[in-house]
This record gives structure tokens, sequence and C-alpha cells, in this order.
């Protein structure tokens, strides 16, 4: 019985500690007030942005994103995967925008990157790019097709924090990238997230937008001045600049988060050598090991069938369940989107079938949990499990 959570231990005694000191603290502030402004400058720092507007996930951070893009540069298409979370899709189609499908490269999982620039016309308004499960899924190619066609690329870098291209962080390439800090991530914050960007126009309107469009949220005085001359009639603490929502989130979850911070790095080394070892590990005749792992940083195993092959899925299914070993079928999100109801309705009920890589990994892929303090030999007891299973 190898007994193996999703997840485990992310959240540490010494981060409840941080929690208890604050709380002990005369009078603490609870709601988003300093912890939140020195957490955004931290996180800031150890990515290498500007500008970080922490809110309270990363669906929430998905959400204000789109609805800034929608603010500032207006409605139309953007290019967005089959593999992704939910949130990805419907802070699209909630911000009014066409979402526009491309399959997987199966080396990534991230958006086929041909597909991407193949798709792009006068409409397209971003594309909104998901590195899934710590793979990178940026290439030159892509980088310089959106320069050329002056499309802002967004980075969803909720499931890979860390991971880097060309030795560079993901999310410092994109216009905006955001990131999640929910329980089962790279680090995390209960529930949480935050937007990057060094754009000062979106920066300010992404604050904006967090805290029910208001004017006051904005940091530069010559904005706020235009705004509140423009209306000399409003209340200029009760300017409302967008139809926005109330994502902030509180001065807890900030102290967590930076208490978590510290330990990133240094978790994220021991994920990514745990990676290498389950690939290595794994019989390439029966599962795939060749992803594209140079710069990834990983927080749960993939494990994606070589062959469709209905019956091995099954046997592999059996045997994690009966060693108690917690997977996820589908791999991120749940396997691919244009299968779920809340797509297909408007979309049609066969448009998934273009997608053929995607719904290979639906149907014979899955994660499985990994947390720093995983020991080797279980990993390889793990692959040796899996390398056993018979039809
Ligand atoms: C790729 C991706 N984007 C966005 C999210 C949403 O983050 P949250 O759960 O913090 O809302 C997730 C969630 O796990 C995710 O995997």
């Amino acid at each position: 019985m190898l007994a193996w959570p999703l997840m485990r231990n992310n959240i540490v005694r010494e981060d409840l500690d941080s929690l208890i000191e604050y709380l002990k603290g005369t009078d603490p502030m609870l709601t988003q007030s300093g912890n939140v402004r020195a957490f955004e400058k931290e996180w800031s720092e150890w990515l290498g942005v500007k500008h970080s507007v922490f809110v309270n996930s990363g669906s929430s951070a998905n959400l204000i994103t789109m609805a800034a893009l929608r603010e500032l540069r207006g409605g139309g298409q953007v290019i967005v995967p089959t593999l992704t979370w939910v949130s990805d899709i419907a802070s699209v189609l909630q911000c009014g925008f066409d979402p526009v499908f491309v399959d997987i490269d199966e080396r990534t999982l991230g958006m086929d990157v041909d597909a991407v620039l193949k798709k792009i016309t006068r409409k397209t308004r971003a594309v909104f790019l998901t590195h899934i499960l710590g793979y990178n899924a940026l290439n030159d190619r892509l980088l310089k097709g959106l320069k050329k066609a002056g499309v802002p690329l967004i980075e969803d870098v909720c499931e890979s924090h860390g991971a880097t291209f060309k030795g560079r962080k993901l999310g410092t390439f994109g216009l905006v990238s955001n990131f999640s800090f929910y329980y089962a991530h790279h680090m995390s914050t209960v529930e949480g997230g935050v937007v990057c960007t060094d754009d000062a126009e979106m920066y300010e309107a992404l604050r904006m937008l967090r805290s029910h469009g208001m004017v006051r949220e904005v940091t530069s005085p010559e904005l706020k001045a235009r705004y509140q001359k423009q209306h000399p009639d409003l209340n200029p603490e009760f300017i409302f600049a967008f139809p926005a929502y109330n994502v902030r989130s509180t001065e807890l979850n900030a102290v967590l988060g930076r208490t978590q911070l510290k330990r990133l790095d240094d978790n994220n080394e021991r994920r990514t050598a745990n990676l290498k070892l389950f690939l290595e590990g794994l019989d390439p005749k029966k599962y795939r090991t060749d992803f594209a792992i140079e710069g990834s940083c990983n927080y749960a195993f993939t494990l994606v069938l070589k062959n469709p092959d209905d019956e091995l899925m099954a046997a592999v299914e059996k045997t994690l369940r009966d060693a108690k070993v917690e997977f996820r079928r589908g791999t991120s999100g749940g396997g691919n989107q244009l299968r779920q109801p809340y797509l297909r309705k408007i979309v049609g009920k066969d448009a998934w079938k273009k997608f053929p890589k995607v719904d290979h990994v639906h149907f014979y892929g899955m994660y499985i949990g990994n947390y720093p303090d995983l020991e080797h030999d279980r990993i390889r007891d793990l692959c040796k499990l899996l390398n056993g299973v018979r039809v």
C-alpha cells in the first residue's frame, strides 16, 4: 500500500505559527493591508515583474485579467487551449470574448504553437496560454509570431510556479500572467492567486477591477486626478470606473504567502528532481516519458499511456486505487474542455472531435501528487507498480 495523496504538507507548522504570531499582535488588521502589499512586492521580486495584484484565487486572477483586456483593448477573439482549467475558458466567455480553441502539443501539454499561429486573425485580442503541470509551453516561434502579429500573450502559470523558458521564469513573457495559490499547488495561501504585469495601464485597471472598479485603488496620482476632474459631481472616494468585482484577499492569506514564498525555490528543486526520477523510472513502451522537461517545475506527475488502450487504463486505475494512490484522470482540469457541458452548449456537441491529441490525454492521462517530502524509494516503488500492470 503506497498511501499517496494528491498533496501533503503544503502548509506546515512554520506557516501556521506565522499566522498565530500575527494574530497575537495588538488589534491586527485582517482586511487587505500592509501584508498584502508586502507579499505583492516580494512576489514581484521573486518573479521578476514590476507589479503584482494579490486576489482570492487563480480563477479570480483569470477573471480580472480578461476583464482588464476587454476594458482596455475591446472585444474580439481569444485563442485558448483545449486542455486547461475551466476558469481560463469561463473568464473569456464571461468577459464577452469568443474563444478559439487549439489542440495540445503532446510533449508540453500546452497549446500546439503552429495551430496558435494559424488561428491568429485581425479579431484576435490575445493568446491565453496555460503552462500545464509545470511544463513550459513557450518557444521562440510563438513569441516571435505573436510579436510580429501584435497580439498580446497572457500566461496562466497557476500550475507552473518557478518553471522557466531559456532560464527566465514563466509569467514574465506575457503582457499579464496569472498564478494560483490553492492548497494543491506549488505554494499555498489556502485559497489565493496573483496577477502580474510590467504594464502600468494594466496594473491600474487590475487594481480597480479587484475592488469594485473603484478609482481610489489606483496608484498613479495623475490618473486619479483625471477621473476626479472628469467627474466633479462624484465623491472622490466613490468613483467606479468599471462594472467590476470584489476579489480581494486578506492579511491572513498574505501572511501565509510571505512565509510560503521563502520555501518555494527549495521545494521546487525537490519536486523537479522527483519528476525526473518518475519519468526515468517509467516503462517508455507503456507510458509517455518524452515530456519537455527542460525548465519544467512540476507539482503533480503526469502519467499518460503511450497508446490508446482502455483495458490498460482500467488496469492502471485499479492498481492505483488498490495501492491507495490518489490520481486525477484527464490531467489538468479534467481533460478535453470541449467535452464539458458548459462548452458543448456553446461550441456544439461534436466540436471535441477536432482535437484528437487532447482527447488522448482526456481518456488515457492522469496526474499523481508530487510533493517536496516524497521519498525517492517511494517514487521507484510507484514506477515498479505501474510498469508491472498487466492486462
Ligand atoms: C491552469 C489553472 N488555471 C487556473 C486555476 C484556478 O485556480 P484556483 O483554483 O486558485 O481558482 C487552476 C486551478 O487549479 C489551474 O490549474
